[in-house]
């Protein structure tokens, strides 16, 4: 095959010289994620995580072929069940049997399965019947693990911060009012104390960061607070020089107002884009590494060195991602968390075990969009989009009507010049603009990207938004 040798070749090299020393195994997670194009043979990217020294490696699935190319390897595996099985699992146990039999015990314990994350953020989904299933569908999972005498498998759910309906200041933290304590959250919390499993976490301070970089403070979201930039906690007087820190202890200061303070914590995903849209601050490669490299090393640290609400307890921790993935959906950031381009590429040195402190890194070129965009934007073809592609996506955006596409009809001020490329262009920009408040993305599956210079031409005014 010939792709899987030119993997080979360079990129193995390249990581041998990083990493041939970790000798000890690291105890950080990365996420392998595969919703994108171009990626190496799964043996391939197996082999990597060992050079790489990953300590585990969470899969969004438990796709079988990962699975089995994981046998025999020193990484431990953390396997997800989608939302669509939950109603289904909980109110069936001989599916939950069933579903552990075909991806648990088909291959335990020759890979080293470790977690089972059920459902993924499912108290920020809309539909409710989820939310109620979610904890009997954890039960059955984990009774069915346990009827095979397992007892090294923990059952958890990553969830995300929006689960809290206020993270700051930390002790103010608590659990939204529109989730029912009693029969939700409590019920999970006492699941995962009872099973010693972990509170798992979605957890990105960049999202803080960037929804506010005039008032949260880029040095605390990098690690990189000292004692003049730290945050002393007005209530609990708990002094805090990191961002994470913070929304980690909002959902223990949540959990010990309903009585429960003792469930463990864990990151399933946590991690900084190395790239974005013009508009999303922040988002390079040098914070990517500083934010990454501190983690790694803040949760490497022996003895641990926890949270200022829970000094000393170790917090199993994630990275997202391993890989760009170029298939994601919305803002620029969403395909650009990877510690590795889809080629395998390192986008930055990484050392996982967590020896390396950020000042033994060779210097990445400083940043020069750590502050928020000003100007004017618009959203046009990209300059490698294919028109096969354009013409349905043109078609589809134009056919949602609220006079996105109306300047485009004949003798209108956009009509000239009828191609499909300036029609898409003006689409793009029409749509993305109406709908920029409500989420849309200047993507189109790629075929879209912003730009600082104005396309109008004559008569014919692109609409913008203006930063
Ligand atoms: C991966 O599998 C392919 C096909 O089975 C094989 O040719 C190749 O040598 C394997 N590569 C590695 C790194 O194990
Ligand atoms: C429970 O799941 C099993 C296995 O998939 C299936 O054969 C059975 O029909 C299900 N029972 C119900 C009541 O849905
Ligand atoms: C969830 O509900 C909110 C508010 O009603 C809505 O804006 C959003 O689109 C919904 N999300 C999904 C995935 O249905
Ligand atoms: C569960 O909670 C009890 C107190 O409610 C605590 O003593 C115990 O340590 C907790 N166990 C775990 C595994 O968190
Ligand atoms: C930033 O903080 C100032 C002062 O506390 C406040 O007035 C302002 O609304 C904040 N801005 C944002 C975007 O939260
Ligand atoms: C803290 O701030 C003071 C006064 O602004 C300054 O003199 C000192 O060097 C700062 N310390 C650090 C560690 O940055």
């Amino acid at each position: 095959m010939k792709i899987a040798e030119n993997f080979l070749i360079v990129p193995l090299f390249f990581c041998l010289l990083t990493f041939s020393n970790a000798l000890t195994s690291s105890r950080i997670g990365v996420v392998y994620g595969t919703q994108g194009t171009n990626f190496p043979p799964i043996n391939y990217t197996v082999q990597l995580l060992e050079i790489k020294n990953a300590g585990f490696v969470k899969l969004r699935d438990a796709n079988h072929e990962i699975l089995k190319s994981l046998s025999q390897k020193s990484v431990r595996v953390s396997i997800s069940i989608a939302n669509n099985f939950l109603v289904h699992i909980a109110s069936n146990q001989t599916f939950a049997n069933q579903w552990v039999q075909e991806n648990v015990l088909a291959y335990y314990p020759d890979t080293m399965i470790r977690f089972i994350l059920v459902g993924q953020e499912v108290l920020s989904q809309n539909d409710t019947t989820l939310w109620y299933n979610l904890v009997p569908a954890m039960r059955r999972i984990l009774g069915s693990v346990r009827s095979h005498n397992i007892h090294n498998i923990k059952v958890g759910t990553p969830l995300a911060m929006d689960i809290l309906e206020s993270t700051f200041p930390p002790s103010s933290g608590t659990f939204r009012s529109d989730i029912p304590h009693d029969q939700v959250i409590i019920p999970l919390l006492q699941f995962l104390n009872q099973t010693k499993s972990y509170f798992f976490l979605n957890v990105f301070p960049y999202f803080t960061w960037s929804a506010n970089p005039t008032n949260v403070s880029l040095d605390l979201a990098l690690f990189r607070g000292d004692k003049n930039s730290s945050y002393r906690d007005p209530e609990s007087g708990l002094i805090y020089t990191n961002l994470l820190d913070q929304m980690l202890d909002s959902v223990l200061f949540a959990s010990q107002k309903l009585g429960l303070d003792h469930v463990a914590l864990a990151i399933s995903e946590t991690g900084w884009p190395h790239a974005g849209d013009i508009d999303q601050p922040g988002a390079n490669r040098y914070n990517a590494a500083t934010y990454n490299r501190n983690l790694v090393h803040r949760m490497s640290a022996k003895p641990p060195i926890g949270t200022p609400a829970r000094p000393g307890v170790f917090i199993p921790t994630f990275i997202y991602a391993l890989f760009d993935e170029d298939q994601i959906p919305g803002r620029g950031t969403a395909r650009h968390f990877g510690i590795l381009r889809a080629n395998s590429w390192p986008v930055y040195d990484l050392d996982l075990t967590g020896k390396l402190g950020e000042g033994d890194y060779p210097p990445l070129p400083l940043p020069s969009n750590n502050e928020p965009f000003k100007g004017n934007l618009w959203c046009v073809v990209a300059s490698e989009a294919n028109i096969m592609e354009l013409v349905p996506q043109l078609e589809s955006v134009c056919s949602l009507g609220n006079g996105i596409c109306d300047a485009l009809s004949p003798g209108n001020d956009c009509y000239e010049p009828v191609t499909i490329r300036a029609h898409a262009s003006y689409a793009f920009s029409s749509y993305w603009v109406k709908f920029r408040s409500r989420g849309a993305a200047c993507h189109f599956n790629g075929l879209a990207v912003l730009t600082t210079t104005d396309p109008s031409h004559g008569s014919c005014k692109f609409p913008s938004v203006y930063f």
